[in-house]
């Protein structure tokens, strides 16, 4: 049965995927990897869709980290050239449906043509950042690192030290959060992880403090709309107390 919206006790407003598993679904069916890459894509959309039916107001997909730079040069531009087919085919049609891109980033070292579409996003973005009038936020992590996320933060903030446009006693939680990429997003409320592993992998380190972690041993491209619906369901019985003392469940 499909659950709309009003049935969920609490839902999510924020959810972040670490869509893990796409390599070693391939290897178990003896394909090459970038086979997974391929049904990754697929299933995102399927996803992507899942959070639209639903009404999740902000979704961030961890689709290429800086790391992955060090896999082999043929995967490495089969997810570059997936992605840049995402970016060109699947944007337009989404964007239909009331879906808004956002960029989490290094420009730096994309080939031109992703860096073309992503410029071509950010100058589409409010300046107020106020996404009130969009169904979806979609943050695509790609060439991502939290900890390169920091230093970009900080450099920031140092500048306007420097320049006299912020005390150095003024840096506070808030200030730091509105110089990430992240910047007008609340933080996640959930990251799923699919494919087992038990890490963060340098995503969203600033924003995650107190986000509910949800790990599936399912592959990513196995990852259905049910098994998505599954974790919110868990999300929802969850006691989130920000360090503090739950009084009705001491
Ligand atoms: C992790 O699986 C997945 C990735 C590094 C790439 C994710 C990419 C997609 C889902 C393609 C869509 C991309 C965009 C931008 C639309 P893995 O290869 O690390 O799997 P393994 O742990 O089994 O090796």
């Amino acid at each position: 049965m499909t659950k709309d919206k009003s049935q969920y006790t609490k839902l999510p407003v924020h959810v972040a995927i670490i869509m893990d598993g796409n390599g070693r679904w391939a290897e178990r069916r003896g394909l090459p990897r970038t086979e997974g890459h391929r049904k990754g894509a697929n299933r995102l959309k399927e996803i992507v869709n899942t959070c639209l039916d639903i009404g999740i107001k902000y979704l961030t997909v961890y689709a290429f980290s800086k790391e992955n730079w060090k896999r082999p040069i043929t995967e490495v531009s089969t997810i570059m050239k997936l992605a840049e087919y995402f970016f060109k085919r699947e944007f337009d049609k989404f964007k239909k449906k009331g879906v808004f891109f956002r960029h989490l980033g290094d420009l730096e070292g994309l080939p031109p043509s992703i860096r073309r579409i992503i410029v071509d996003m950010k100058s589409n973005d409010t300046p107020d950042r106020n996404y009130e009038d969009k169904r979806l936020v979609m943050n695509i992590a790609f060439n991502y690192s939290g900890r390169s996320e920091i230093i970009e933060a900080v450099k920031k903030i140092s500048g306007k030290v420097l320049n006299g446009d912020v005390k150095p006693e003024e840096i506070n939680e808030e200030l730091i959060s509105e110089s990430m990429y992240t910047a007008g997003i609340p933080d996640p409320d959930l990251l799923i992880r699919t494919g087992g592993e038990l890490r963060i992998s340098n995503f969203l380190l600033w924003q995650s403090a107190y986000t509910e972690i949800w790990v599936t041993r399912t592959l990513w491209p196995d990852f259905t709309s049910k098994l998505f619906k599954k974790a919110l369901e868990d999300y929802s019985k969850r006691d989130r107390r920000f360090g503090g003392l739950n009084i009705y469940h001491s």
